[in-house]
């Protein structure tokens, strides 16, 4: 009843296509707009079409105020105790790199370790990848055990006194499975390491509290969550964000410099946010914020959890079907239906109307623990239902039959 009435707030939900409506399970890859969203983002195009922070006029001002109120807004949302930690960044691509590029060579040295897991999305990868090569650090790659998820135990076998950084998915984009943040943090810690979260699949779906869990480094995308594209948030300790050089130079990032090339930059955090900004993705990741503050993660985590093991019961019974992430806290459910290339089984879905991911979701290292090459990924979000699902599980019964040659 209330996931109807919230649907409701979904313009995407209006529409068909070939004359029926479609059934969205690619969550995890974006998340639709409520029209709250919406009408934020044509706001700014309609009532404030202005640059914020270069103009001193009435419109100008207003922008800007309403800038600094998303930002504490973010900064309540994530519990960061200063709105100062929030930076605008174009989503958690760019705020990973960030790190790696701005804050990571402040303490590496050439032998230090930077450790990641097997299961991580390219975005937490390769710029790790870039950076221990440009300075001589080496990437330790966890792999997973039967949980699928970063453990403290796990992490011990790893963690060395050259250990430096640690980064690691809060929630699995491919397993669905979540972290014990606070732990990994505490371990972390007793050896001195900094610690970077990639919230890209959490924050949508669970409340995050980064001074709770004692996280160094956050990132995150506003399109996950309701939210536009092209804007994300990275979160960092203010002691950390000290460390951090610019990434980008630019307008707005500093406050004078001269022909003596003498530079005195901007604090932060302007100082990390060059050029005009994505306004209209920063007033729409607002609106986001609020709408998922006005629903509560109580009732997200309820539904979602309901979702996934309706779903979940459904696929058992489906004997052609193989479940690599039988446990998940994230409404992500990763599947093969045996002997079917996983592009060929969402082809088929999406004519069925169901819109699923195929193929190795950006985390290429995943591919030996999953002992496959690709799968087929379901990600629901709140506002999905039960006879969506349905909708699923009969495609997913009926592959067999339409994919028989598969099978011969
Ligand atoms: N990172 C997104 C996903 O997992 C695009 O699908």
């Amino acid at each position: 009843m209330i996931v109807e009435k919230l649907r409701r707030d979904f313009p995407i939900f209006k529409k068909k296509i070939n004359g029926k409506p479609f059934v969205y399970f690619d969550n995890a890859a974006t998340s639709f707009k409520p029209r709250s969203v919406i009408q934020a983002i044509q706001r700014y195009y309609q009532d404030l079409p202005v640059n914020a922070g270069r103009g001193e006029y009435d419109l100008s001002y207003q922008l800007e105020q309403e800038v600094d109120l998303a930002r504490a807004s973010l900064a309540e949302f994530i519990h960061a105790s200063r709105a100062q930690e929030i930076v605008f960044t174009t989503g958690t691509t760019m705020g990973i790199n960030m790190i790696a590029q701005s804050f990571a060579p402040s303490v590496l040295q050439a032998g230090d370790e930077i450790i990641i897991t097997e299961s991580e999305h390219a975005a937490n990868v390769l710029p790790w990848y870039d950076v221990a090569k440009k300075t001589g650090a080496i990437v330790k790659i966890i792999e997973l055990d039967g949980e699928q998820r970063l453990t403290p135990d796990l992490l011990k076998k790893y963690l060395t006194v050259k250990t430096k950084i640690i980064a690691f998915a809060d929630v699995s984009n491919v397993l669905g499975t979540r972290s014990d943040v606070r732990a990994i943090t505490a371990l972390a810690h007793t050896y001195g390491a900094i610690v970077v979260v990639d919230g890209a699949q959490s924050v949508p779906h669970f409340p995050v509290d980064v001074v709770k869990d004692d996280i160094d480094f956050l990132v995150f995308s506003g399109h996950k969550m309701l939210g536009p594209t092209g804007i994300g948030v990275l979160y960092g300790k203010f002691s950390l964000l000290e460390k951090m050089t610019p990434f980008f130079t630019g307008g707005g990032m500093s406050l004078k410099f001269n022909k003596q090339q003498d530079v005195t930059y901007a604090p932060i955090p302007q100082i990390f946010e060059a050029g005009t900004q994505h306004w209209s993705g920063i007033l729409g990741l607002k609106a986001a914020v609020d709408y998922l503050n006005k629903i509560g993660f109580a009732f997200i985590a309820q539904q979602e959890k309901q979702l996934r093991q309706y779903a979940m019961d459904q696929l058992r019974k489906i004997d052609h079907i193989v479940v690599y992430n039988p446990i998940a806290e994230a409404a992500i459910i990763a599947f093969n239906i045996k002997g079917v290339n996983p592009q060929d089984a969402a082809t088929y879905f999406n004519s069925q109307g169901v819109a699923v991911r195929s193929g190795q979701h950006c985390a290429r290292n995943l591919v030996e623990h999953l002992q496959v090459d690709g799968t087929v990924r379901w990600s629901a979000y709140f506002y999905n239902t039960q006879s969506e699902v349905d909708r699923f599980i009969a495609a997913a019964q009926a592959g067999r039959n339409f994919l028989d040659a598969y099978f011969q």
